[in-house]
């Protein structure tokens, strides 16, 4: 049966959640599942932007049957090439014969490269500015190249405000029932998924982010449509002050996060000594991960929350611990810039972590690296715990 709800007048979403997937492109865990926004617009001409994920396919094919009731379909809007949203294209193109599809000239291209079906002849390929007359709708389209990927283009829409802004303001997670963000407690429930889906999906790219909600701010935007998570038609400003934030890598949070690898637990102990040191000195909401068990999708959006980050690692073959240096890998790949770094290294006979740590943070933008670096040796002793505190007055005296 089917499974859509009215967006505006003559607007449904047409999407679908899959709740089997455990990793979202592979590599991101959503325990919440994964919702494939799709939006179908019923005017003199109808038009459907964007498709979904293979996953959801069959559910997907009948909302969009239901709401055509028998209608052609005129035109797919396609705004982002990545599979997740246009699996659906080669089964769109033999169901409703004269479709058009509208992409940008890349997005276009990369049809043919996913599906080597060549739409050259039929697709209208549109640009910053271009238009799309559907009847009472027009849209308006705006290219956000790597937001998230070099074809995307966001379509906005005069008359209902609208704008449909593929994976922007998106957020891991299924959606149950409740498709709009003022339908749910966002702040405590979604905002958490959201951060880390931004920053794992896009947070590499602030300053393409930001040029986007730059042009975004001279529309007169009522309801944002994303391909992912909630509809926004209420408070817009909580995501869009939330973007502004992440595509500034602006901490949310004046603490420390700290982010240890120990093998027998004498460097998680190092961690968790100054943890409580910083909490005797009235630092709150101290984050402390086991980077060998947290997943790193995690471990980064915390890196983009908070003001202090601390590394603690084991010296492993002479090097950084594997985990922290995967974490410490993936920060510099998402260009996080501007935070204060503790560092503690640990090593039998020859601690070398710490100095290769301090050449990783010094390959990302902007990074001030404390002093003390604590080195220990095996285990914490009483030297060690006197620059532990030395680090925690440190960490104190950068915070608010
Ligand atoms: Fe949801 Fe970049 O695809």
């Amino acid at each position: 049966m089917v499974n859509i709800r009215k967006v505006t007048d003559d607007t449904w979403w047409v999407g679908a959640s899959d709740r089997r997937i455990g990793l979202f492109e592979n590599i991101y865990p959503v325990p919440d599942g994964m919702a494939y926004n799709s939006y179908l617009i019923m005017d003199e001409k109808t038009c459907l932007m964007d498709g979904v994920d293979a996953s959801v396919t069959g559910q997907y094919l009948e909302n969009v049957a239901h709401v055509l009731a028998g209608k052609s379909l005129d035109y797919l809007v396609v705004q982002h090439m990545e599979p997740d949203h246009c699996a659906v294209i080669p089964v769109l193109l033999a169901r409703y014969p004269g479709l058009k599809i509208v992409a940008s000239a890349k997005a276009i291209a990369m049809i043919g490269q996913f599906y080597g079906i060549d739409v050259s002849g039929s697709a209208i390929a549109v640009k910053e500015v271009d238009t799309l007359e559907l009847g009472r709708h027009t849209l308006n389209f705006i290219t956000a190249p790597m937001v998230h990927w070099p074809e995307v283009i966001m379509s906005y829409d005069p008359a209902t405000g609208a704008l449909f802004s593929a994976d922007a303001f998106g957020s891991f997670g299924a959606l149950s029932g409740n498709i709009f963000a003022d339908e749910v407690n966002w702040g405590r429930d979604i905002l958490d998924e959201a951060r880390r889906y931004y920053v794992n999906i896009v947070g590499k790219y602030g300053a393409q982010v930001a040029a986007v909600l730059k042009k975004a701010s001279a529309l007169e935007i009522k309801m944002l449509l994303p391909l992912h998570g909630h509809i926004w038609r209420e408070n817009l400003e909580t995501i869009i002050n939330r973007y502004e934030t992440w595509a500034g890598y602006i901490p949310e949070e004046d603490s420390a996060a700290i982010f240890y690898g120990s093998i027998y637990g004498n460097t998680a102990n190092a961690a968790e000594i100054l943890a409580v040191r910083l909490a005797e000195k009235g630092v709150k909401n101290i984050a402390v991960y086991d980077t060998s068990k947290t997943d790193t999708s995690e471990m980064l959006a915390a890196a983009f929350k908070y003001k202090v980050l601390v590394f603690a690692s084991a010296t492993y073959n002479g090097e950084i611990f594997d985990p922290v240096n995967h974490l410490l890998t993936d920060i510099k790949n998402h260009n996080l810039s501007g935070r204060t770094v503790g560092i503690i290294d640990n090593g039998t006979w020859a601690a070398t972590a710490g100095k290769r740590i301090i050449e990783a943070v010094g390959a990302m933008k902007n990074m001030t690296v404390l002093e003390p670096v604590v080195s220990i040796k095996s285990a914490v002793d009483t030297d060690t715990h006197l620059k532990l505190i030395e680090l925690a007055d440190a960490i104190k005296n950068c915070l608010s």
